[in-house]
């Protein structure tokens, strides 16, 4: 059950994310082309799947949310093809194809990324079968989180970090920051589209803030014994980068224990939940085993 219905959810945003590419204007083929590569080469589509999965625990309609849901997935592979360019990671494979910029070059690789950005918002604004200022309220939510104040500042704490000794509530505040804070919004949004009580959103954040720490413990965990093939990405590139992670900065055995925890606390957040989050209830505890 859990399997089929990720799979028919994953299926749902590949074909509406190829859709909403093929809908936009360009006065130029090639950097939507650069954009299409890295946008349709794969991934989990996990931020689209939460929002929709959260929707689905509040009003059970969260597929109708499909276009906030892609603007995400487009907001997550740009801070990928970014996160992978010389200049910041360096890394060369990405969801088992050569990364954005090892294909088109470091300048084209930053204007698809900048180009997907952009797009997000305006495929928010083909969101439909919402009131006006409660998509307002989401898109601010998304914007907030995917810059300084979430995503974008926490790359620069990353950054900033390499080849320091940084202690865990840095690290914590960073992962927040890169990771969390775009987990949070997907499921935040989907709530808040579904129209949450106060109750229900306050629950789903707690759960929110517990999976994206508990995801990137994993991520920290896999680039040092994960496998290449199965992964779509290099091992071992933190420790090239000098990165700080919860694998520098606990033992593997530590922030093995650490992420079991996290999903825990994620997963008793939904309390107050029948068997409507049965499906983000199930997510948290498979992505930490994940292998990819
Ligand atoms: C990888 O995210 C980058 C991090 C935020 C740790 P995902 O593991 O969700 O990447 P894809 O989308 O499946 O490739
Ligand atoms: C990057 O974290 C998170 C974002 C892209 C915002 P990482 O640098 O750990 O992600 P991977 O391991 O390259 O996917
Ligand atoms: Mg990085
Ligand atoms: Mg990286
Ligand atoms: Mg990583």
């Amino acid at each position: 059950m859990f399997e089929e219905k990720w799979a028919a959810r994953t299926k749902l945003v590949e074909e509406n994310l190829l859709h909403e590419l093929q809908s936009t204007a360009t006065i130029d083929e090639k950097i939507l082309q650069a954009m299409e590569y890295s946008l349709m080469s794969g991934g989990k589509r996990l931020r689209p799947i939460l929002l929709m999965s959260a929707a689905d625990a509040i009003s059970n309609d969260g597929e109708k949310f499909i276009h906030v849901a892609c603007a995400l997935e487009m907001i997550h592979t740009y801070s990928l093809i970014h996160d992978d360019l010389p200049a910041m990671d360096n890394d060369d494979y990405r969801r088992g194809k050569l990364t954005n910029h090892k294909v088109f070059g470091d300048a084209t690789a930053i204007l698809a990324g900048d180009g997907l950005l952009t797009l997000a918002f305006e495929v928010m604004t083909r969101q439909e079968d919402v009131e006006p200022k409660v998509l307002l309220r989401v898109i601010r939510e998304i914007s907030t989180a995917a810059g300084v104040a979430g995503m974008v500042g926490g790359q620069s704490i990353d950054l900033q970090s390499e080849g320091k000794q940084i202690n865990l509530m840095t690290l914590r505040k960073m992962h927040l920051g890169k990771t969390g804070a775009l987990f949070l919004a997907s499921i935040r949004a989907g709530a808040i589209l579904a129209g949450a009580s106060r109750e229900k959103l306050s629950a789903l954040t707690k759960y929110a803030e517990n999976f994206g720490l508990a995801f990137q413990i994993t991520d920290d965990i896999l680039d040092v014994e994960g496998d290449e093939k199965s992964l779509g990405k290099p091992v071992g590139s933190d420790a090239k980068n000098g990165k700080s992670t919860y694998v520098s900065l606990m033992s593997l055995d530590e922030a093995k224990f650490f992420a079991e925890k996290t999903v825990g606390t994620a997963v008793d957040a939904l309390n107050i939940f029948g068997s409507e989050a049965d499906f983000l209830r199930e997510l948290v505890k498979y992505l930490i085993g994940r292998s990819k």
